[in-house]
C-alpha cells in the first residue's frame, strides 16, 4: 500500500516530505487552480525543486488540460520538455474513447501515464489494457451518483492482478477518513489523499491522554523543582 499526496500546494507538500510518508504526488488542472495565479510550469517546477530538495524521485502527476486528444499529445509532450528533467514524471490523461489513443501513443513513446477521472469498472479496465502505468479511481464522485465504490475498486483489483496486470490502482476523491480506510480493503494500490487529512490520520484521543499521562508521572516522580522565588 502506498499513499500519494493529493496537491499542488507547495506548502502542504513540503510538510508531508518533511515527514518522509509520501510514495506519490497527484495534480490536476482544479487542484492547481486553487494556488496563487501564476504560469503553471513555474509552479510545477517548484514542485519538483521541493521533492528534489528532499532527495525524492517518487512519481508526480501533472494532467493534460485539453479535451482535445491531438492537444494532449502536444501538451505531454511539452511537459516533458519541462519537467522531464525529473526523473519520475507521469502524465495524466482522463480515461475515454479517444484518450485511449493518446495513452497508447505516450506509452509507445515510452512516456508515463497516469489514467485519471475512472468510474466504473469497464473503464479502468480500458485504461490498463492501453497501457496505463496507473489508474486513478474517484472514490467520492462514485458514491456521489449512488454507486459502490468499493465494489467498483474491488473488481478492478481482482482482474488486474488476475491477469497479472502491471498497472496500478490509484483510488482518489477522498472526502472522508473512512475512505481511505475502505479503499485499501477494497483493494486500491495506492491512496492519492489531500493533505488535511495526514495530521488527523496520526492523531488519537487515547495517544494524547497516554503521552500526558506519562509525561505528567515522570515529572512528578522526578519532583520537577518549583520555579525559583525572586529575593526582594
Ligand atoms: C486524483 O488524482 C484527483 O486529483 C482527485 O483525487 C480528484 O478528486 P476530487 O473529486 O476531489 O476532484
Amino acid at each position: 500500500m502506498k499513499l500519494f499526496v493529493d496537491t499542488a500546494n507547495l506548502e502542504e507538500l513540503e510538510q508531508c516530505l518533511q515527514r518522509g510518508f509520501p510514495s506519490g504526488v497527484t495534480t490536476n488542472p482544479s487542484i492547481l487552480s486553487k494556488e496563487q495565479r501564476r504560469d503553471f510550469r513555474e509552479h510545477i517546477n517548484d514542485m519538483i525543486a521541493l521533492l528534489m530538495k528532499y532527495g525524492s524521485d517518487i512519481p508526480l502527476s501533472v494532467e493534460v488540460f485539453t479535451t482535445d486528444p491531438e492537444e494532449m499529445l502536444a501538451q505531454a509532450e511539452e511537459f516533458c520538455g519541462h519537467f522531464g528533467h525529473y526523473p519520475n514524471l507521469n502524465i495524466k490523461v482522463p480515461i475515454g474513447w479517444d484518450e485511449l489513443a493518446v495513452i497508447a501513443e505516450l506509452r509507445r513513446r515510452g512516456i508515463r501515464v497516469n489514467c485519471t477521472c475512472c468510474m466504473s469498472y469497464n473503464q479502468a479496465i480500458m485504461a490498463a489494457r492501453a497501457g496505463a502505468n496507473y489508474v486513478s479511481l474517484f472514490w467520492g464522485r462514485i458514491r456521489d451518483i449512488g454507486y459502490d465504490a468499493a465494489s467498483v475498486v474491488r473488481g478492478v483489483h481482482q482482474t488486474l492482478r488476475g491477469w497479472g496486470s502491471a498497472s496500478e490502482i490509484i483510488v482518489g476523491s477522498i472526502r472522508h477518513i473512512a475512505d481511505i480506510n475502505e479503499a485499501l480493503q477494497a483493494g486500491a494500490d495506492i491512496l492519492t489523499v489531500p493533505p488535511k487529512f495526514f495530521p488527523q490520520m496520526c492523531g488519537h484521543p487515547k495517544t494524547d491522554e497516554a503521552v500526558q499521562q506519562f509525561v505528567c508521572e515522570f515529572q512528578k516522580w522526578q519532583g520537577a523543582a518549583p520555579p525559583l522565588k525572586k529575593v526582594a
